[in-house]
């Protein structure tokens, strides 16, 4: 879910809708806002759907100085406007957003709140109501109130911002291991879930660390800690451009964010190679890495399957035996560690509640951790003992695309640093620079086909609705990637292979014409998989090949330009990205925002 809210500016209403435009990525059931004029007059408008539906329903009446809003991913209550939030008290007198689960919300409304009529079917109205029930019944101040509550939640995750209707000039915050920024404006102050929401007001931000509860005034920020004490904290700068998260002339961001890749990988070897070919890469990160006798890689989604890649990078160039984890598993069904682990936690967002979860447990054993995510001073980041920037700009898009292959750029690098420091021959002779240099130009060989591509798609892709991807090796790796941008955007039901293992099961559910594509980028498994992609053919499956150029036959289908097999999933992922644009894209589904995803998930 997307949180914003701001006091002391008399744009609030517009501040507030464009802010959760600009957070819809992180969820898009249902939206509303609570906007007091400090006259007197107060508005409250919440819709199903989009922003934009939102949006239409605010009509010219609707103005204050001070506001919340909220745009939601459900967990608690199906979609409707009730459960929409602001939440309020019986009383209207109390308005909550909130992000996160409150894991025992049944048992406070029980023992509180048995006489109080509920409205919504949220774990957020029990909060509101019971501040609202303190402040009543035992007469405290709104923050002793909201203290008292926050006291209450046990092991609960939540970023709170409160109203009170008869101070409504003060906004209340709170935070749990659910993510919020503070804005610092000139005479007025903004609350939000990302800093790109709000570039528009500041780009000055402060962070909030759980347990924090912050009042926040036009003029003044107050952040106490758990103990009630004042936490003086500087603010730090987002130079991110506004325009940055613009789709520009593109008529969606997916697209515009696979464009971008070849300019990435050239960013990312800038970065964080030399001229000579050297990696670039923090010293002590390396000499800590070097300490370690197993590496983790923990990821939800994408960024798993972009740790899948960099397990065949790290055990090939250094040598370290490498293991990669789904977050959500690794969390509450932890593998018997190495004595020396080194733990990595791959991350676009750097805020996936259940990777922060591993990383809770991993600063807890004090072991030593890396995060590789886009979002500079997100928890991931902030948290971690190291952090590597992805560089990739905004990914606004659900479908993550410039983030998987940044990652596995940023992990070839990393791999390379570590496996020269090792003294590893293999490291020494891959020249990372000059590679990504390659994929930069193949990339955009292979995005310069879309035409090509799209009727692919049009003719195969749109009329089905199951498809597989088939490869071995690290071009197994890329099968799963690949599905799954078919199933998020495109709802075909996807599946990713082991080529030589689809005969021991699944081959039963090929049918006349299922599209099946085998990826094909290894000279060790190529004859192989074309093996497996016959053995689908003849029981009536229409085959796709997606081959490096070294490997080509006459009959394949899309080829893709020579680069070192250690990175191949760099180019032959690009293919498999614009055949799941284009199917969406021609089925009429929205692109950007498929039904029941959300970009960020900061729930378990
Ligand atoms: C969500 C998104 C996925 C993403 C995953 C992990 O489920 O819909 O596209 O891969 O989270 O996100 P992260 O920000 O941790 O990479």
């Amino acid at each position: 879910c997307g949180i914003v809210g701001v006091t002391g500016n008399d744009n609030a209403v517009s501040i507030l809708l464009e802010g959760l435009e600009k957070l819809e990525y992180r969820g898009y059931d249902s939206a509303g806002i609570y906007v007091n004029d400090l006259n007197g007059n107060d508005y409250l408008v919440k819709r199903k759907g989009r922003i934009s539906n939102l949006e239409a329903a605010v009509g010219p009446e609707v103005h204050g100085s001070v506001g919340i809003g909220h745009t939601r991913w459900a967990t608690h209550g199906v979609v409707s406007v009730a459960n929409a939030h602001p939440q309020y008290s019986e009383d209207h007198r109390f308005y909550l957003v909130h992000n996160g689960v409150i894991e025992n919300y049944k048992e406070l409304k029980a023992q509180y709140l048995s006489n109080v009529t509920f409205e919504s079917q949220t774990d957020t109205e029990v909060v509101v109501q019971l501040v609202d029930r303190f402040v009543q019944t035992e007469g405290l101040s709104t923050k002793d109130a909201f203290l008292k509550t926050l006291s209450l939640l046990e092991g609960s995750s939540y970023a709170f911002l409160l109203m009170d209707s008869a101070d409504p000039e003060t906004l209340y915050v709170a935070k749990n291991k659910s993510p919020l920024l503070i804005g610092v404006g000139d005479g007025c102050n903004v609350v939000c879930s990302d800093a790109l929401a709000m570039l528009n007001v500041t780009h000055d931000f402060l962070e909030l660390h759980d347990g924090e509860v912050v009042t926040i005034k036009p003029n003044a920020v107050v952040i106490e800690d758990a103990n009630g004490n004042h936490v003086d904290r500087e603010p730090f700068h987002v130079s991110m451009d506004a325009q940055e998260t613009d789709k520009g002339t593109y008529p969606y961001y997916m697209l515009k964010e696979i464009d971008e890749q070849p300019n990435v990988m050239r960013k990312l070897a800038s970065l964080y190679t030399q001229e000579s070919g050297r990696p670039n890469v923090d010293q002590t990160l390396i000499d800590t890495m070097k300490q370690a006798d197993r590496i983790y890689i923990v990821g939800a989604g994408t960024s798993y399957h972009a740790g899948l890649v960099g397990k065949k990078l790290f055990e090939k160039l250094t040598h370290v035996p490498t293991e990669v984890h789904v977050a959500s598993e690794f969390a509450y069904d932890n593998p018997l560690l190495s004595q020396k682990p080194f733990f990595i936690f791959l991350s676009q967002s750097g805020e996936t509640a259940d990777s922060r979860e591993v990383l809770v447990n991993v600063n807890a054993h004090d072991y030593k951790s890396l995060t590789i995510t886009n979002v500079e001073n997100s928890t991931l980041s902030r948290e971690a003992t190291y952090t590597m920037l992805l560089h990739a700009g905004p990914e606004i898009s659900v479908a993550s695309t410039k983030a998987y292959t940044a990652q596995i750029a940023v992990e070839a690098i990393l791999a390379k640093a570590l496996g020269e420091a090792k003294q590893q021959v293999i490291a020494e002779e891959f020249d990372i620079r000059q590679q990504l240099g390659l994929v930069a130009t193949g990339m955009q060989a292979i995005t310069d086909e879309k035409d090509f591509i799209e009727s692919l798609a049009k003719k195969y892709f749109v009329p089905t609705t199951k498809a597989f991807y088939i490869g071995r090796g690290i071009d197994q790796t890329v099968s799963l990637e690949s599905a799954l941008k078919l199933k998020e955007i495109s709802y075909v039901q996807a599946e990713g292979f082991a080529s030589g293992e689809l005969k021991h099961g699944t081959i039963a559910l090929i049918e006349d014409g299922t599209p099946v594509v085998g990826i094909i980028t290894q000279k060790r498994t190529a004859n192989l998989t074309r093996s497996n992609l016959q053995e689908t053919m003849s029981r009536g499956a229409q085959t796709f090949t997606i081959v490096r150029k070294g490997l080509a036959q006459p009959d394949d289908t899309i080829i893709v330009p020579d680069v070192d097999e250690m990175i191949t999933p760099l180019l032959s992922v690009v293919p498999a990205q614009l055949i799941a644009y284009y199917t969406s894209l021609n089925k009429g589904l929205d692109v950007d925002r498929p039904r029941n995803l959300a970009k960020s998930v900061t729930v378990e």
